[in-house]
């Protein structure tokens, strides 16, 4: 199926996200000028939020990874994670800022800021590009957000539907026939 074909309407284009993106960047270099900063991408929806921020950020950042599966459906977590890829590093007594693409229930952050802080993270906070309030159930915080969105199945920028459609460079609204099918 062509991208065009799936999208019901884009939300958020490009240029906003480049924009909104460099704001963040500035805002990261601001809060964490001299400290040893390590952004935390978690795959695979977060790596292409990832690529872009590290280059807006004004000084040295060390990047890694995790990836994790919760088996939720294809529209939602469960918060039940497996872990697919540990972190290559140590994150102790490190400013840990994990990289996310969208917080929703918040179950899957709530996993992960655990897990980092079991670990001695000197401190460790959340950027993530999507938030969507509407179905929250954790009262995790979130420092740096993109953009607070609608209740609606987002892709585009990394997020996936079936793993289909990261490519497309705006974040867009998927057409119903698409999953009703
Ligand atoms: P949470 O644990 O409910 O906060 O879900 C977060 C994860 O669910 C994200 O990292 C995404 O992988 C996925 N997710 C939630 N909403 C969407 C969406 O609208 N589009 C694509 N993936 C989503």
């Amino acid at each position: 199926m062509q991208h065009d074909d799936a999208i019901k309407k884009v939300l958020i284009s490009e240029e906003q996200i480049r924009n909104r993106i460099a704001e963040l960047g500035a805002q990261i270099s601001h809060d964490y000028q001299g400290k040893d900063l390590l952004l935390v991408g978690i795959l695979k929806g977060a790596w292409i939020y990832l690529a872009d921020l590290v280059r807006a950020i004004d000084m040295n950042a060390d990047v890694d990874f995790l990836a994790v599966s919760s088996y939720g459906n294809d529209f939602s977590s469960s918060g039940n994670l497996t872990f697919l890829k540990d972190l290559d590093g140590s994150c102790e007594g490190r400013h840990v800022l994990i990289v996310e693409d969208i917080v929703d229930s918040g179950l899957t952050l709530s996993a992960l800021c655990e897990l980092i802080k079991s670990r001695k993270a000197a401190s460790v906070e959340v950027t993530t590009l999507l938030s969507k309030r509407a179905h929250r159930k954790t009262d995790i915080s979130v420092k740096y957000v993109g953009f607070e969105i609608p209740d609606e199945f987002v892709l585009g920028y990394g997020l996936d539907y079936c793993q289909f459609y990261r490519g497309i460079k705006d974040i867009c609204v998927l057409k119903e026939s698409v999953y009703s099918k």
